[in-house]
């Protein structure tokens, strides 16, 4: 029986392939890549040509059953030229594609039809143009299709429904039945953004959001409807303002004046006083925000005062008040009169580090589309403000008003584990197998203790980390994401593939998040990134990697740089794939996972 399995992809192969491929084997598939090599050379130019076999070539993953390359992942590899035919339209097992992020240019190859398997296909980032060939409408398996940021022109084929699993993809295995629509699916991924395509969107492609297309000349639903000639979509002044604010993380800011934003056209002069006091010298303008050029900080400062102009009611909801647990209080119009900096936008809302006057930092958490009643909200905050953990960031107090929700937390100074691991900065070199096990146990700790208490957490990741100077690990942003509905379309490197809908969470999902987590840690891998740019998980990723080559290509280079701990480090990684298995039921509950972790650190 188990050579019939064996054989039946080969008999497969036979079946369905034209004669002059049916003698496609790995050597062809080698050859195919050597070809490919002396085209567009880059870091392919250090694979071991005297190899016999292709599969250990860095980015090509072959399947030993049917003896084929079945992905080819060069993301950043310096590549460049045109692909010709007869390289990667020989590939024709190919599953996935990933050549992101390089210089390459020219057409799509026109034999790229004959990767009639290929599901996941990565373009984005490089030069190609010409159009979207119809080779690619004959790609019928695709269910994710990146290729922004290229020089693609023409229009947008009405032959892209021929691509029915990227419009609708059905899912078969025993979790899932039936089709699941294109918004929300974690599954599908569709982007031709900043090309220059033009045309109308075929109505199949709607209902994919507005980011999959813009920067181009395109026009229909989602985008503005054809018919009206040169509509323009200037945005409001609010709506400006607040592209300024996103684009700039780290310049200082107002919290008063994004108030002013979302507030009725009433001016109050004592209050505009209180936020001019806190402002910066720049003087206030008379011009309209709309003609403000961002890319300039004194723009944006400039924009943010115009923003005053536009009017302030007050202090929100005037009779309401922060509340807080246990000492150090202060008022909501100290919080307001707060010069403050945006740390970033995450899926709960925005958070700032707000400077008081009276010295102290703190960090505000704006959340966006509160969707449950003060009641509620009240109830589940104080829920978990009254949980105390060392490794549970502490909520200090929290408002809800008509308009604003916010959460006042303790100031962590060193920032996330996510800033650390990706924006290489220098205290990444004290991230040792030490230091990265400890934030490891710490975190399951924190996490341990939510669920203890019957509480899931929800949104584990790297960014929800943050650090202290000696590397304590703080969890932050404990079960808020329950009183957000989120209309997230964006793909999460963290989330459990049983979940469909980002509010519902449980504590296996939290298990399979922390198996990232631990992933992320030994790999330096962004699971996110590498979702979106490779449509690959962390797991898969991982497992990709032969076990024997972990120690060169999957630990992280900062972890295994001067001291060998890869026995520890091995263990952990295979405890980090186990927690992310794909069946809920297989996953170890938060507090063995604590205990193993302890077992394999030696803590
Ligand atoms: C390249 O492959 C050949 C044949 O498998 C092997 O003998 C040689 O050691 C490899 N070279 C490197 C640098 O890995
Ligand atoms: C790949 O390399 C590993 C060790 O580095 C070796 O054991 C294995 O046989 C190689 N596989 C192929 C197909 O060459
Ligand atoms: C590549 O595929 C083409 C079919 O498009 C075939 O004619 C050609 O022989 C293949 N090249 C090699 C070297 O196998
Ligand atoms: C677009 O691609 C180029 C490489 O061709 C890259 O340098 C640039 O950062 C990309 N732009 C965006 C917005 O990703
Ligand atoms: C798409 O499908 C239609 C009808 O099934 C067919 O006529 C057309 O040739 C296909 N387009 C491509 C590019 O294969
Ligand atoms: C789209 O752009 C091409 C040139 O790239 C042009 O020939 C064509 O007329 C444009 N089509 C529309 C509908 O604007
Ligand atoms: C498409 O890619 C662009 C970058 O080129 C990005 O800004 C946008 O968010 C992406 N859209 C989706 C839906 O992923």
């Amino acid at each position: 029986m188990a050579l019939i399995n064996l054989l039946a992809p080969v008999l497969l192969c036979f079946l369905c392939f034209q004669p002059e491929f049916a003698f496609s084997d790995l050597a062809a598939d080698r050859a195919a890549l050597t070809r490919l090599r002396s085209a567009v050379a880059g870091n392919t130019l250090q694979w071991n040509v005297s190899s016999p076999s292709p599969c250990n070539w860095t980015g090509v993953t072959c399947d030993d059953a049917i003896n084929r390359v079945i992905e080819l992942r060069l993301p950043g590899d310096r590549l460049t030229g045109d692909i010709p035919v007869n390289t990667v339209g020989n590939l024709t097992a190919l599953r996935r594609l990933s050549l992101r992020g390089n210089r390459l240019s020219g057409v799509i190859p026109s034999d790229l039809e004959q990767c009639s398997e290929l599901q996941f296909l990565f373009l984005q980032n490089n030069q190609f143009s010409g159009a979207l060939p119809a080779t690619l409408f004959r790609l019928s398996n695709l269910i994710r299709l990146v290729i922004s940021n290229n020089s693609f022109s023409g229009d947008i084929s009405p032959n892209f429904r021929n691509l029915t699993r990227l419009t609708h993809l059905y899912l078969q295995n025993n979790q899932f039945t039936g089709q699941i629509p294109v918004l929300n699916n974690p599954f599908i991924q569709f982007n031709v953004s900043a090309n220059r395509l033009n045309g109308s969107i075929p109505g199949n492609l709607a209902s994919f959001p507005v980011d999959s297309f813009t920067g181009n000349q395109l026009c229909g639903p989602p985008l503005n409807s054809c018919s009206v000639e040169g509509e323009s979509s200037k945005l409001s002044g609010g709506a400006i303002a607040g592209i300024a604010i996103g684009s700039t993380l780290g310049s200082i800011l107002i919290i008063g004046i994004i108030f002013f934003l979302c507030r009725s056209h009433n001016k109050s002069r004592s209050s505009r006083q209180a936020v001019q006091d806190a402002a910066s010298p720049i003087p206030e303008s008379p011009e309209k925000p709309s003609e403000y050029n961002f890319r300039s900080p004194d723009h944006i400062m400039a924009s943010e005062n115009t923003g005053s102009e536009e009017g302030f009611s007050g202090r929100p909801d005037s009779n309401d008040e922060l509340t807080f647990f246990g000492e150090g209080g202060f008022l909501l119009e100290d919080l307001l009169r707060a010069s403050a900096e945006v740390l970033g936008k995450g899926t709960v809302g925005t958070t700032y580090k707000a400077y008081l006057d009276h010295g102290g930092e703190v960090i505000v958490k704006r959340l966006r589309n509160v969707c449950v009643s003060k009641r509620e909200f009240t109830k589940r905050i104080v829920c978990i403000g009254e949980l105390y953990h060392e490794n549970l960031l502490p909520i200090k107090g929290y408002y809800y008003g008509k308009e604003e929700k916010l959460i006042v937390f303790d100031f962590i100074p060193m920032g996330s584990l996510s800033s650390i691991l990706h924006e290489n900065m220098e205290e990444k070199s004290q991230f040792t197998w030490e230091v990265r096990s400890k934030i490891a146990f710490e975190v399951a700790c924190g996490l341990e203790h939510l669920h203890s208490h019957n509480l899931s957490h929800g949104n584990i990741k790297s960014n929800n980390i943050l650090l202290n100077p000696g590397f304590q690990a703080y969890l932050s942003e404990s079960g808020l994401i329950h009183l957000v509905s989120s209309s997230t379309t964006s793909l999460s490197g963290y989330r459990a593939p049983e979940l469909i809908d980002t509010r519902i969470t449980s504590k296996e999902a939290d298990v399979y998040s922390f198996g990232i987590l631990i992933l992320e840690l030994l790999t330096g891998k962004d699971p996110t990134l590498l979702l979106n740019e490779e449509g690959i998980d962390l797991p898969a990723w991982v497992q990709s990697v032969d076990e024997a080559r972990w120690k060169n290509d999957a630990f992280d280079t900062d972890l295994v740089k001067n001291n060998d701990n890869t026995e520890k480090i091995t263990r952990l990684m295979h405890l980090g794939i186990r927690c992310a298995s794909q069946y809920p039921r297989r996953r170890s509950s938060m507090s063995e996972v604590a205990k193993q972790i302890k077992k394999i650190c030696k803590f």
